[in-house]
């Protein structure tokens, strides 16, 4: 796992955004796994602005949603699908027929996780998913107690889930209880994994997920058992890190290590 500690939201956003960038460059028919929430909001600015300007090429990525929740339908306002369309789709050369987001309002919920779970298998798989990080601990929907082994489902939510996301709706009460998510044993298989998380208010279960035991307790902590995961963190949710000088120290000296092994 390696760390990046930016200064601000505007730097995680940057750094992050040209990670993705990267990727595609590397490979124009990424498949890539998008995170919705505030989070990711200023890395999709920022892939906006490269795509604007230094041509980033989307027309051959595919895309698949992490969540979305139970009883939306894609048009609903503070649906997810709806969230992907305003802060990225819209303003991309993104092809629509590339574009998985779970469909909210299916009449049938396991078949639809099925058969989600067979498009990302015969996309390839994942090339690189981003991800953030929820009050409790969360990656995707995947609440206090998901099994580290579980694929695309119907969760509910934990109640700190609809005490964070109810700033969204109207009323609390409006929140879904239900949400179709990647299950951790999906996001596992991905390729690499780009997690972002910004404010001090994550910074208890950012410190928890890098520096605690791998729990089901906070499932963000399974990235602990993948072996490309980068962290990308602005000062206020890595403010809890015990190691932060070491993670600086390492991004400082990548080269070094290039340079033992005489590359
Ligand atoms: P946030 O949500 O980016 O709105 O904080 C993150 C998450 O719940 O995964």
């Amino acid at each position: 796992m390696e760390i990046i500690i930016a200064d601000d939201y505007e730097e995680m956003s940057a750094v992050s955004a040209s990670m993705i960038a990267r990727e595609i460059q590397r490979k124009h028919d990424l498949v890539l796994g998008l995170a919705t929430g505030d989070t990711p909001v200023g890395t999709y600015k920022h892939l906006v602005k490269l795509h604007q300007t230094e041509g980033i090429d989307f027309s051959k990525v595919t895309s698949f949603n992490l969540d979305e929740y139970v009883g939306l339908a894609p048009v609903h306002k503070n649906s997810y699908n709806y969230f992907m369309r305003e802060n990225l789709f819209k303003q991309v050369n993104i092809s629509p027929s590339k574009v998985f987001v779970p469909q909210g309002n299916t009449s049938d919920p396991e078949e639809y996780c099925a058969w989600y779970e067979q498009q990302i298998k015969l996309a390839g798989g994942i090339d690189l998913q981003v991800l953030g990080i929820g009050g409790d601990g969360h990656i995707a929907f995947n609440e206090p107690g998901s099994s580290f082994a579980s694929r695309t489902r119907v969760k509910a939510l934990f109640e700190q889930t609809i005490i964070d996301n109810s700033r969204f709706f109207e009323r609390a009460e409006d929140v879904p209880r239900f949400a179709i998510t990647m299950g951790i044993g999906t996001i596992l298989e991905s390729r690499k994994v780009l997690l972002i998380a910004s404010g001090e208010k994550k910074a208890d279960v950012v410190a928890q997920f890098i520096e605690g035991p791998v729990t089901s307790q906070i499932t963000a902590s399974a990235l602990q058992l993948h072996s490309y995961v980068n962290v990308v963190l602005d000062k206020g949710a890595a403010s809890k890190l015990k190691r932060k000088e070491y993670y600086n120290w390492v991004r400082d000296n990548k080269h070094l290590v290039q340079k033992q092994i005489g590359r």
